[in-house]
């Protein structure tokens, strides 16, 4: 049986290196679904159709170093308004959850709608100012011009869409447990959320 970790909450809260390192810690398998969003995203700057891209959507297409930018997350965020498109990618989360070796997903919407039965769930938040200084911080060292008001505004457009949207809203499963990272460094961020794994595995 498989063995689920749901990690769910905003943008730049950190969720994807904690979910890197439980799934690193544990040998699970790890799956950062923002990614089929961004995917989709970067497909509809590119021309495409949101809900035809998402139903064409391949693992190969993940693998785009491009995903990162700011104009692809934002596109992101849109296409994942479309309830259509978020239909078109469940079957592949959940076939990746069902993975033997258990499995680490993140996002916004696993443990209230990909995965309600999770082993797991985490809600990871953090301060929008925190997380707009952690992205801006993370642009900045990849040589991306920018300004942190840029960037907060950036986070707090995506929070807002990401969390009064329709279909599967960013919102905490009743049973997740809260992990707030605003004063924590990485590793102790790290080090709380495996500690929540291990006494569920016990
Ligand atoms: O986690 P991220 O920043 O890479 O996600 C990009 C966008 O994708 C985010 O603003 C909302 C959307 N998304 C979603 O709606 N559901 C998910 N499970 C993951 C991401």
């Amino acid at each position: 049986m498989s063995f689920v970790v749901a990690i769910d909450g905003p943008a730049a809260a950190g969720k994807g290196t904690i979910s890197k390192a439980v799934a690193a810690h544990f040998g699970f398998a790890h799956l950062d679904t923002g990614l089929l969003y961004r995917a989709v995203g970067a497909k509809v700057i590119a021309g495409a159709e949101p809900i035809v891209a998402a139903r064409a959507l391949d693992p190969v297409d993940l693998e785009n170093e491009r995903l990162r930018t700011p104009a692809v997350a934002q596109a992101a965020s849109e296409v994942a308004v479309i309830e259509e498109v978020r239909a078109a990618l469940v079957a592949f989360q959940r076939s990746f959850a069902a993975r033997a070796d258990g499995a680490v997903l993140d996002g916004r919407d696993i443990g209230t709608v990909i995965c309600p039965e999770a082993d797991v769930k985490l809600f990871v938040t953090a301060s929008a100012e925190c997380r707009a200084e952690r992205r801006f911080q993370e642009l900045s060292d990849k040589g991306t011009d920018t300004t942190f008001e840029t960037v907060l505004a950036d986070v707090k457009q995506r929070d807002a869409r990401d969390q009064s949207r329709a279909a599967s809203p960013l919102i905490p499963a009743d049973d997740a447990i809260l992990l707030d990272t605003s004063d924590l460094t990485a590793a102790e961020a790290v080090a709380a959320a495996i500690k929540v794994v291990e006494a569920a595995r016990s």
